[in-house]
């Protein structure tokens, strides 16, 4: 093939890229990672750095060696998969991550890794060289479920930094995430490790809504112009523990009446933020502990997790200052109430030149398959691509999810929408790879 350094060119080249991939190929892969820790009702159990996990990161590293790439990783355990290209520049990067919720579907993540490496396949068999290196990321625990927070591989790659503090962070049966990241190194001994972060000169993240707008809208493509801020809390109730049979209502201090009256507080907020007109306000308390746990003894500490989402911050500053006064005022009736914010994120805004070139690529796949034009909305769940657009130009593709269903085992997507999110994926690439 011949280059020239025309938009024109590139987008001849990123259309016959996008033209190369396959539907067959990709549902294999994908159909071939869901089994590890494919689970009989469909979803996937494969929470990060479990043996599952090392299982699936040692088969993505075949895969990609026997597409031709060099695989690296870095200190946080990130996997890249890259194809050269004809000059040693800084490469496009796309991904996502292979990790899952405890019970997750086989798209969450997954998708975006796997047909980040369709698109090195498409790139094969079109016999197209890029001027830039492609690398395929898979980003360590995106999920946040077993150690806090989400998004660890991708933040810390954009800043080490926070490394040493993710190392402490401890999963529910008291390993240290420093301990599981160690092990993971040590099991893919054979990979070099490179610096974080390195220059990357853009940045493609191709997921599953995990929503239901595109679904509703009846689109297979979306263009996703931002991620709505986000902000994670622990709050811990102290009572006393007394006997549930002899101890009078009027002299207890229980913990689980605190915490069910600061979650009733919670729940009144986003109706209220609603109707006085701000962005939908999202509120999840999702992890509860309760000691002793028992049926006969008043709850002596009960602590919950709030995560909070919108995107409008400003939505987000109330609904904290709210969930702090609601923490003191209860407290009168406890031994004592503390929250702690683990986790925050502002809102995100991709970059106009990104947006537009994701929106060609989607175009093209859309008019091809004789679908509705993409449309640009904005993301509710957060991503890796949150963090990467701090690093360089970054944005995201979206596909449909069933029923908006996700974090779930009955996560699905048509095969077909898949299979154009996969093209939009390769043109897209492939295009900033030829700049
Ligand atoms: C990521 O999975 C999120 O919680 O948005
Ligand atoms: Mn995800
Ligand atoms: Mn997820």
């Amino acid at each position: 093939m011949n280059f020239t350094d025309s938009p024109s060119a590139h987008a001849e080249i990123a259309g016959t890229v996008q033209d190369h991939v396959d539907a067959a190929r990709l549902a294999a892969s994908l159909a071939a990672l869901a089994r590890f820790g494919g689970r009989d009702d469909g979803g996937v159990s494969r929470e990060t750095l479990t043996d599952i996990d090392l299982a699936a990161r040692r088969h993505l590293i075949e895969q990609a060696r026997a597409l031709g790439c060099e695989v690296s990783t870095d200190d946080c355990g990130n996997l890249f998969f890259r194809r050269p290209g004809r000059e040693d520049l800084p490469p496009v990067l796309t991904g996502s991550h292979a990790d899952t919720q405890p019970v997750g579907g086989k798209y969450d993540g997954a998708y975006g890794v796997l047909a980040g490496l369709e698109v090195i396949a498409a790139l094969n068999a079109a016999g197209v060289e890029t001027r830039r290196p492609i690398e395929v990321v898979s980003w360590t625990n995106e999920e946040g479920s077993r150690f806090g927070p989400g998004a660890m591989g991708s933040s810390a790659f954009v800043d080490p930094g926070r490394l040493a503090i993710y190392r402490d962070a401890v999963d529910p049966a008291g390993v240290r995430f420093g301990d599981a990241l160690d092990a993971a190194l040590t099991a893919s001994a054979d990979v070099p490790r490179l610096p974080m972060p390195r220059p990357m000169a853009a940045c493609v993240e191709l997921h599953i809504e995990q929503g239901p707008v595109l679904e509703a809208a009846n689109v297979p493509l979306g263009v996703v112009t931002g991620i709505q801020a986000v902000r994670w809390f622990r709050v811990d109730c102290a009572g006393t523990m007394a006997h549930a049979g002899t101890t009078p209502m009027a002299v207890r201090r229980d913990a689980m009446a605190v915490a069910v009256a600061i979650a009733q507080e919670l729940y009144a907020l986003a109706p209220r933020d609603a109707a006085a007109g701000s962005n939908e306000l999202r509120l999840t308390l999702g992890r509860w502990t309760v000691a002793p746990n028992s049926v006969n003894t008043i709850p002596g500490h009960v602590s919950f997790t709030v995560d909070m989402r919108c995107l409008d911050d400003a939505a987000l500053d109330r609904a904290e200052a709210a969930l702090r006064a609601a923490c003191v005022r209860h407290a009168q009736a406890s031994d004592a109430v503390t929250v702690e914010r683990f986790f925050h994120r502002t809102p995100t805004h991709f970059p106009g030149t990104m947006l537009d070139a994701i929106e060609r690529a989607c175009t093209r796949a859309s008019e091809q398959a004789g679908r509705a034009m993409p449309m640009r909305l904005t993301s509710g769940a957060f991503h890796d691509a949150m963090y990467l657009a701090d690093h360089c130009p970054t944005a995201m593709i979206f596909v449909p999810s069933k029923g908006g269903i996700s974090h779930n085992a009955a996560e699905d997507t048509d095969a077909t929408e898949l299979f154009l999110g996969a093209k939009a994926l390769a043109y897209t690439v492939a295009e900033l790879a030829c700049r």
